[in-house]
């Protein structure tokens, strides 16, 4: 446990995790280029994010319908509800989208992304696994996610991290460095994240991955 006097110069390698112990997380052994995301992260325009749900998808559906633009909007948040500054309707539901969606349909690349480093990794990734969202998620300072299942798995990228920064599948926690590796995380289980930072803006590239955990990771044999 880190003490208050270790906080000033806290040294990251005291608090790696060990992931050889945990079974909701796996190592894909799928390396990229961290200082290439880095850059290429710092390359995009602010109005790129989604401001309601601070994302960006570089793939997107070939669905056709009024509401779809601009590309890099659809796959953000959720798809089922409409995540806006005012979620609710006039009952105190979640609104939902006009257009429902489901991970399969994220077959398309976003072509306004062909020739950069995001276009690399995603061949990386769906050459070993059924991908389909690739987002970049951003988690503020001193923030957290709500405590939730998702339908299909995640490859998580760490971009901006801090080992204040942590991910708690089924009771299991872990810090997922920016190392370049790709982490497998069964995101069917009960699972929320945290940015325990003051002042960093936590930044993960996230694939959604179809199909059975199990199953993939022995495919991998990972
Ligand atoms: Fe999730």
């Amino acid at each position: 446990m880190a003490r208050k006097a270790d906080v000033v110069n806290f040294d990251c390698s005291k608090y790696q995790t060990d992931f050889s112990m945990l079974r909701r997380f796996r190592k894909t052994g799928l390396q990229v280029d961290p200082a290439e995301l880095s850059s290429f992260l710092d390359s995009l325009p602010d109005d790129l994010w989604d401001p309601a749900t601070k994302q960006i998808c570089f793939t997107h559906t070939p669905l056709d319908y009024p509401s779809k633009a601009p590309l890099h909007f659809e796959g953000c948040g959720s798809l089922t509800y409409q995540w806006s500054f005012e979620p609710y309707n006039n009952k105190g539901a979640l609104k939902e989208r006009e257009v429902k969606l489901h991970e399969s349909q994220f077959t398309e690349f976003n072509k306004e992304f062909s020739g950069t480093y995001i276009e690399e990794v995603y061949k990386i990734v769906s050459a070993a696994f059924p991908v389909r969202r690739m987002r970049f998620m951003r988690l503020d300072p001193k923030k957290c996610m709500s405590y939730h299942t998702d339908n299909d798995l995640r490859i998580h990228y760490a971009v901006r991290t801090d080992p204040a920064c942590q991910m708690v599948i089924d009771s299991e926690v872990a810090h997922m460095p920016s190392d370049g590796e790709g982490y497998f995380c069964d995101t069917k289980y009960f699972h929320t994240a945290f940015n325990g930072t003051h002042k960093l803006k936590r930044v993960h590239l996230v694939f959604g991955v179809l199909g059975d955990f199990d199953e993939l990771c022995n495919a991998r044999g990972i």
